[in-house]
């Protein structure tokens, strides 16, 4: 069967920026930036993104194009021994499918909230006690099923299911032409206004102020790394997914620039965009921004609607707000459920419509899990296992592979084959030496750090388990696929 390919270099383009720019963006980066120092945070999110980002974007769009296939196929195809990674990796991007969904669902309840503010007063109360109706809740007792929320998710599964079985071109293209111009436009809308509010430019300013003190903190460096990962959609089976839809003799170095660029620059307008309206907020109340502000997942469903309630105009602007969040959720959870799709149908060699019809039925199952009163402390706990170990380490071990098991400057010369312009050495040094050894002492902290301190006060052996078996499935279909192979 001939593979699908994309209708047009922009299109792709956009694919891949409306697969990097998503909530990641929106909720994370700002938070991110905020926690791990102000300005200070650049320094190592700007090293993350040339040292790891851009050549790892190059790496995986030269892996995809050359071998043309999902990660599992293309990894198998570079090496026999090499294709569990890519069942990892898709099992990963898996277990993200699942809870991303239930954010841009909450995303979706609260645009509809935000016409007029239903909301309330006490934001906190609401979203928490009302919205989730979270009580006594843990990972592993996760109450009732919240139907509004349920049916918030089903708009979000729809437009995905259409995405994906409309095919590459006139589903994910076609999705993304739309998509991304709109989100452009909403945020430079937003900002265009938001950045005028009396005191928004202390927002900004106290974003961008530096606390040199951290810059030497492990944990900085590794939430910098970990954000680049994640935004860039890289380390968990999506860019080489996508990127196996180009035609063989596309141009690579551009293509990985201008999406790294295109994501980053989105992060930093985001960023100004909410610490506009945090600034606004704390200048209202008469209070330090440190005290508005909270943390994760709470800034876009806490603090953001309590800002919306002071805005002028809330009833354009919060709208506005809640479905920048949802377009760029709903194009990264396309690309997300499109990576395991395409495994799927390279493993079974099924249509694209059974592989959807199957991958994202039982997606919708599962996720039904972050739709009950416990839902978000459960996506808190797998957020962190999914992002912290399942990509940092997918990420580690794609780099040991493709560059002291396979020769890095292959890849290089395939690239610069093909490219208008040409990467150099540099491109071998991050990814053999400077990447790899930055995120080895990463994910050993990390997995030390979880191991004596833990994480949130959960118990972690749901987090531990869900990697472990992640690992044992990549292992066990690579074997048979070999045992196929050799028969
Ligand atoms: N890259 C996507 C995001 O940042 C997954 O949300």
């Amino acid at each position: 069967m001939k593979r699908e390919q994309w209708g047009s270099r922009a299109g792709f383009i956009l694919a891949a920026v409306g697969s990097a720019v998503g909530l990641g963006n929106i909720w994370r980066f700002p938070y991110m930036a905020y926690e791990n120092g102000g300005g200070a945070f650049f320094i190592p999110y700007l090293f993350a993104m040339i040292t790891a980002g851009i050549p790892f974007m190059i790496l995986e769009f030269s892996m995809g194009q050359r071998n043309r296939g999902s990660a599992p196929a293309t990894l198998s195809r570079i090496n026999a021994k090499f294709e569990w990674l890519g069942w990892f990796q898709v099992g990963v991007a898996a277990v993200i499918g699942v809870y991303y969904v239930a954010v841009i669902g909450w995303a979706i309840s609260y645009f509809g909230m935000s016409f007029d503010q239903s909301w309330g007063t006490d934001t906190n109360a609401f979203f928490f006690s009302e919205y989730l109706g979270l009580g006594d809740n843990s990972p592993t007792n996760l109450g009732g099923i919240q139907w509004k929320i349920v049916l918030a998710m089903v708009i979000a599964w729809a437009i995905t299911y259409a995405a994906i079985v409309g095919g590459v071109k006139s589903g994910i293209e076609r999705a993304s032409k739309v998509m991304m111009p709109v989100l452009f436009v909403m945020v430079l809308l937003l900002i265009g206004r938001m950045l005028f509010l009396p005191g928004a430019l202390d927002g900004v300013n106290y974003m961008f102020q530096p606390d040199f003190s951290k810059i030497w903190d492990v944990k900085v460096w590794a939430a910098a790394y970990g954000q680049i990962f994640f935004t860039l959609s890289i380390g968990f089976a999506i860019m080489l997914a996508y990127s196996s839809y180009l035609p063989q003799k596309s141009d690579i170095t551009n293509n990985a620039f201008m999406t790294v660029l295109l994501n980053c620059g989105f992060s930093i307008l985001a960023g100004i965009m909410i610490f506009s309206v945090l600034g606004y907020m704390a200048q209202e109340q008469g209070k330090p921004l440190t005290e508005v502000v909270s943390a994760g997942v709470g800034l876009a469903f806490v603090t953001l609607p309590a800002a919306i309630n002071l805005l002028p105009l809330p009833y354009v602007f919060g709208p506005l707000l809640f479905l920048a969040l949802i377009v760029a959720g709903l194009s990264s959870h396309i690309s997300i459920l499109e990576a395991v799709t395409s495994a799927v149908i390279d493993k079974m060699g099924w249509s694209r419509k059974k592989a959807a019809n199957i991958v994202i039925g039982v997606s919708f199952i599962v996720s039904m899990a972050f739709a009950t009163n416990g839902g978000l402390l459960l996506l808190d706990l797998v957020d962190h296992f999914a992002n912290n170990i399942g990509i940092m380490s997918s990420c580690l071990v794609e780099l040991v592979l493709m560059t002291w098991l396979v020769k890095v400057s292959d890849a290089r010369k395939y690239v610069n084959s093909v490219s208008d312009f040409a990467v150099g050495i540099w491109f071998d040094i991050c990814l053999r030496f400077i990447s790899p050894v930055i995120l080895a002492i990463i994910v050993v902290t990390k997995v030390k750090t979880l191991m004596t301190e833990g994480y949130g006060g959960y118990d972690l052996t749901l987090g531990w388990a869900l990697i472990g078996v992640l690992f044992i499935i990549g292992v066990a279909v690579n074997a048979m696929s070999r045992k196929e192979n050799n028969a």
